[in-house]
């Protein structure tokens, strides 16, 4: 890890935060970006005072010419980009007929059109050292679809199959492609995709954000090529492929229990409080 660059995507919090700190303990020289310029400066802030070495550098992936400025930024300071770690994303929790055409415009722009973009900004530099690492983060929901998360899953899927591809077309060149899809993760993921100011509630069995923290710098000491975490969705994935009437009703039925469950936590955050 010592002195490789690494550019980690959604690094203002949740997952993406805990892999920057993570990963510049290991003496990785780490690139943060996200939206939140105060918090990526507080986070490279906390991360030099460990004597560790971090660069902030805010930018709105969904805008194609802020993807192309963040990577000429970080070329020109440090040099070429030898790990990428694709993590910004979001979701929406609604129905396909009620999510807004604009909120599924911009999920696809930064869970996947900003992720295909930046590694073909920085696979020229890659290519020129020899090497590097793309990681990607995908879903459990990149596997098995549940609603009231369609679009988001549609965007996770899209993850999955063109980190795959990717994969194949780089092997040849010694540039390795992980794709990393965690299942529930306690971040501010729920509190985005409801609207609420508060998070609606917990899966039950969420995840640290420290252990998809870990998974990626194992990935990173040794090249594999999926990992899914925890491991007990595993056979879920599998059980979605082999029987998928089965899941659909199961899944149908709890994506109408949590679209519920949302109103009632919408109907109290709304109501006066005296
Ligand atoms: N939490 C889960 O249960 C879970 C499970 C599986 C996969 N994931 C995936 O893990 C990744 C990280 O999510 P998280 O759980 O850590 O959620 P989070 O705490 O909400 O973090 C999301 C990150 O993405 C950034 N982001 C969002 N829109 C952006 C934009 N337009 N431009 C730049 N950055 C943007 C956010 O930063 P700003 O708001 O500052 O821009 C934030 O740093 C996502 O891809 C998510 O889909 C999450």
């Amino acid at each position: 890890m010592k002195e490789r660059i690494g550019l980690i995507t959604g690094a203002s919090s949740g997952i993406g935060a805990a892999t920057a700190r993570w990963l510049a303990r290991q003496g990785m020289r780490v690139v943060l970006t996200a939206r939140r310029q105060d918090r990526l400066e507080a986070l490279a802030q906390e991360i030099r005072a460990l004597g560790g070495t971090a660069l902030a550098i805010p930018a709105d992936l969904a805008d194609p010419s802020a993807r192309q400025r963040l990577v000429r930024q970080i070329e020109e300071t440090w040099g070429p980009v030898e790990v990428l770690i694709n993590n910004a994303g979001f979701g929406y929790y609604a129905t396909v007929e009620e999510t807004p055409w604009d909120v599924v415009e911009r999920m696809f722009a930064v869970n996947i059109l900003a992720m295909i973009h930046l590694v073909q900004l920085v696979l020229p530099g890659m290519r020129r050292l020899g090497r590097g690492h793309i990681i990607n983060i995908a879903s459990v929901a990149g596997y098995i679809s549940t609603p009231p998360l369609t679009v988001y899953s549609a965007t996770k899927f899209a993850v999955v199959g063109f980190s795959e591809g990717l994969r194949r077309e780089l092997e040849p060149h010694g540039i390795h492609v992980t794709v990393i899809s965690p299942g529930p993760v306690r971040t501010e993921f729920g509190r985005v995709a409801s609207g609420l100011a508060v998070d609606p509630g917990e899966v039950p069995g969420g995840l640290n954000p420290e252990a998809v923290a870990r998974a990626i710098a194992r990935a990173l000491r040794r090249p594999v090529r999926e990992i899914v975490i925890p491991a007990r969705y595993r056979p879920a994935i599998w059980i979605n492929r082999a029987l998928p009437r089965l899941v659909d009703w199961g899944a149908a039925r709890q994506g109408r229990a949590w679209l519920r469950h949302l109103e009632k936590a919408r109907g109290e955050e709304e109501a006066p409080k005296d």
